[in-house]
C-alpha cells in the first residue's frame, strides 16, 4: 500500500485512498477582497459588456507597498515626480496661501508613501505647515517620518486606512491625496472621509491615474482603476465637494502621461449631500 501510495504520488496522480488523507482545500484567503474595479466596458447596441478585476485589500496593499519602501524614493526619481508634484501644487494652493499668514497650514496627505506630496507642498508654501500622514504601510511612513524629519517639516504619522481617517470634523485647511483613490473599488467611500476632515471652504487635491497606455499598465500591475475627468469630477462633486476642476500635470516624464489632478471646495455652508439629498439633485 505504502509503494503504491509513493508510485502514485511520483506520478501525480494519488489514488482514492492517499487523496482522502490530503489537507482539504483552504477555503478563500480571507485578506482578499470580492471587491472588483473596473477595467473595461462597452455598449453594443442594448448590450453592455464590461470586465471587471478583484480589487487588492487593504491588508495585501499594506503588504506590497511595505515591499516598495526601499525602492519607492529611487522610482520617483527616475520618473521626476518631485517636480511634477510641486509644479501642480504651486498652481493649486496660490489662493490659500498668503505671504503674510502666520498660523501653520494644517495639511492631511493620506497615502503618503515617502512623504513625496507633502514634501513638494513644503518647498513651495510660504507659509509653515503641519502635515498629518496617514498609510497603511508601516515601512513607508518609516521613509516619510525621516524625509519629513530632515526637511524640517512639523508632521504627525499613523498607520491608518484612508476610509476611516483617525480625524476629528472640520480639522484640516488641505486634504490631499496622490495615486491612491484608484486602489479603492469606490473612491468616494475615501472622499467622503477626506471632505469630513476638511474645514468648510477647505481645499481638496486628489491626483490619480488617468486613461492612457501608462495609466494601462499601471492598471495591469496594481489593479487599479484609469480614471477620466469626468469620472474624477463626478466622483468629488457626488461627495459634495463644489468649484470643482480637473487639472493636468505640466511636469514629470510618468505623471504628465499617466496622471491627473482634481481639486475641489469644501462648501463654506457646510451643506455635504446624504444618499437622500443625492438621489434629487
Ligand atoms: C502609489 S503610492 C503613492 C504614495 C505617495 N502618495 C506618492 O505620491 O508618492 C500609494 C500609497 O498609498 C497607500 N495606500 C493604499 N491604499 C491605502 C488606503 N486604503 N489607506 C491608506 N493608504 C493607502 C500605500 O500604502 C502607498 O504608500
Amino acid at each position: 500500500m505504502h509503494i503504491i501510495r509513493r508510485l502514485a504520488y511520483a506520478t501525480g496522480t494519488p489514488p482514492a485512498a492517499a487523496r482522502s488523507e490530503q489537507k482539504p482545500k483552504p477555503t478563500a484567503d480571507p485578506r482578499q477582497t470580492d471587491e472588483t474595479i473596473p477595467v473595461c466596458a462597452h455598449w453594443f447596441g442594448s448590450w453592455h459588456f464590461s470586465v471587471r478585476r478583484r480589487a487588492f485589500s487593504s491588508n495585501e496593499l499594506g503588504g506590497v507597498y511595505d515591499n516598495e519602501a526601499d525602492v519607492w524614493d529611487a522610482r520617483l526619481e527616475r520618473l521626476g515626480v518631485a517636480d511634477a508634484y510641486q509644479t501642480l501644487l504651486r498652481k493649486l494652493v496660490a489662493g490659500d496661501d498668503p505671504a503674510t499668514g502666520s498660523r501653520p497650514m494644517r495639511v492631511l496627505d493620506a497615502g503618503v508613501g515617502t512623504g513625496a506630496l507633502s514634501l513638494a507642498l513644503g518647498h513651495v508654501l510660504h507659509r509653515p505647515m503641519r502635515v498629518a500622514g496617514i498609510d497603511l504601510s508601516d515601512r513607508m511612513l518609516d521613509q516619510t517620518g525621516r524625509h519629513l524629519s530632515r526637511a524640517g517639516i512639523d508632521h504627525v504619522l499613523q498607520r491608518a486606512n484612508i476610509t476611516e481617517l483617525p480625524f476629528e470634523d472640520g480639522v484640516f485647511d488641505i486634504a490631499m491625496t496622490a495615486h491612491v483613490l484608484e486602489h479603492l473599488p469606490d473612491p468616494r467611500a475615501a472622499l467622503r472621509e477626506m471632505v469630513r476632515v476638511l474645514k468648510p471652504g477647505g481645499l481638496l487635491i486628489a491626483c490619480m491615474t488617468r486613461r492612457s497606455s501608462l495609466g494601462a499598465y499601471v492598471q495591469w500591475k496594481w489593479h487599479t482603476h484609469q480614471v477620466s475627468p469626468a469620472q474624477g469630477k463626478k466622483w468629488l462633486r457626488d461627495c459634495g465637494l463644489r468649484a470643482v476642476r480637473a487639472v493636468p500635470f505640466e511636469k514629470g516624464t510618468a505623471c504628465r502621461k499617466m496622471s491627473i489632478a482634481f481639486t475641489g471646495r469644501r462648501p463654506i455652508d457646510n451643506v455635504i449631500p446624504t444618499n437622500e439629498t443625492r438621489k434629487w439633485n
